[in-house]
């Protein structure tokens, strides 16, 4: 069967290839094989094969935080589900084939959801979740502002507050993203620069903005405090600038900001493992509605992980870039 495997750190489509390894075999007892039908390429994936996130495993090491896969067999003890089932699992490792894994990491979703938005389930859908639910009690009314506000978790908290009557103030860098945005449910877009602050409080007449959610870092950070209410929350949740987030003193000390971060797996670790498989199947179900969705821009094949990778690294995609090892 193919994997993709990376034998040293650096550049993702240099390290990256496609190698022949054994197949996994069957299933043993408590285990589940499936086949891996999608998965994407995240901005963490290319952090794991640079060396930069913060999981740095010996090498060889396959990447893939997630997927989505069809059972094929399961070893005995496994009830909850069933060859044929389509599952997304919860553990790492997924740019294959095939996995051989524990039952309890795969969770079972509805067989007729979208392929591709399934293979993408796994983990931004439940980080814009939980950015929304675990970081600031938020009430109907308050505006949020976020950054990276076109990317596939930036459009998902879009939808979600949306769902909850929280208002959403979207940084972008690029005005032509406005109209596609507001069609989603934004209430206000802005481009982000350093007059931010000013053009922020032109579009909400100086209300209060009590979260600042931000995934470039750097001065970026800085520029969304800069936003936000005293006693505002700025919560770090990704560095596509690939610096640390800078906080302003003015923020801190004058504003009583709080600056926090945000893992999601930090997040589903205060809940059990059924509020998690509830969770899921909860969002599986706005993914199918079509309520909750994230685009694609392309679909390579596995052969081509360095292609994809190459793709994914580039600025203004309209979508994810995502692989089928299987076509
Ligand atoms: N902490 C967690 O648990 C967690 C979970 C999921 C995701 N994340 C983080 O969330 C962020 C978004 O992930 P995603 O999968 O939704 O991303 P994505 O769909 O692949 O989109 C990438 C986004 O990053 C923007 N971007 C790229 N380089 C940038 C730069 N140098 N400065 C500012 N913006 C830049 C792109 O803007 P353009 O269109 O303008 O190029 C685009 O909006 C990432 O940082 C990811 O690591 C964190």
């Amino acid at each position: 069967m193919k994997r993709v495997d990376i034998d040293r750190y650096g550049a993702p489509e240099d390290v990256a290839r496609c190698v022949e390894v054994a197949d996994v075999g069957a299933p043993g007892a408590g285990e589940v094989v499936f086949d891996v039908l999608y998965f994407p390429i995240n901005p963490a994936d290319v952090s794991f094969c640079r060396g930069t996130y913060r999981l740095r495993p010996p090498l060889p090491a396959t990447p893939g935080a997630e997927c989505v896969g069809r059972v094929s067999a399961v070893g005995a003890g496994v009830s909850h589900v069933k060859p044929g089932d389509l599952v997304i699992n919860l553990q790492r490792e997924n740019w294959a084939e095939r996995r051989r894994v524990r039952g309890d990491d795969v969770i079972a979703i509805p067989p007729d959801l979208d392929l591709r938005q399934a293979a993408m389930l796994r983990i931004n859908p439940p980080t814009a979740l939980l950015l929304l639910s675990d970081v600031v009690d938020l009430k109907p009314g308050d505006w949020v502002i976020q950054n990276v506000a076109n990317s596939a978790v930036g459009r998902l908290v879009i939808r979600l507050a949306r769902a909850l009557s929280i208002r959403t103030m979207n940084v972008v860098r690029r005005d032509s993203l406005f109209d596609e945005l507001k069609a989603l449910g934004a209430d206000a877009c802005v481009v982000d620069g350093p007059d931010l602050a000013e053009a922020v409080k032109a579009k909400t007449g100086g209300a209060p903005i009590r979260l600042a959610l931000d995934a470039v870092s750097g001065q970026a950070t800085a520029r969304l405090s800069a936003c936000l209410a005293d006693g505002g929350v700025v919560c770090n949740y990704g560095s596509m600038s690939g610096e640390d987030p800078v906080m302003p003193r003015a923020g801190l000390i004058g504003g009583g900001q709080k600056l926090v971060g945000f893992i999601l797996g930090r997040g589903l670790a205060t809940r059990t493992l059924d509020q998690v498989r509830v969770m899921y199947g909860e969002l599986a179900h706005q993914l199918r509605d079509g309520y909750l969705s994230a685009p694609v821009e392309k679909v390579y094949a596995i052969e081509e992980i360095r292609a994809a990778l190459a793709h994914a690294q580039r600025g203004e995609r309209s979508g994810k870039i995502l692989v089928a090892p299987h076509r």
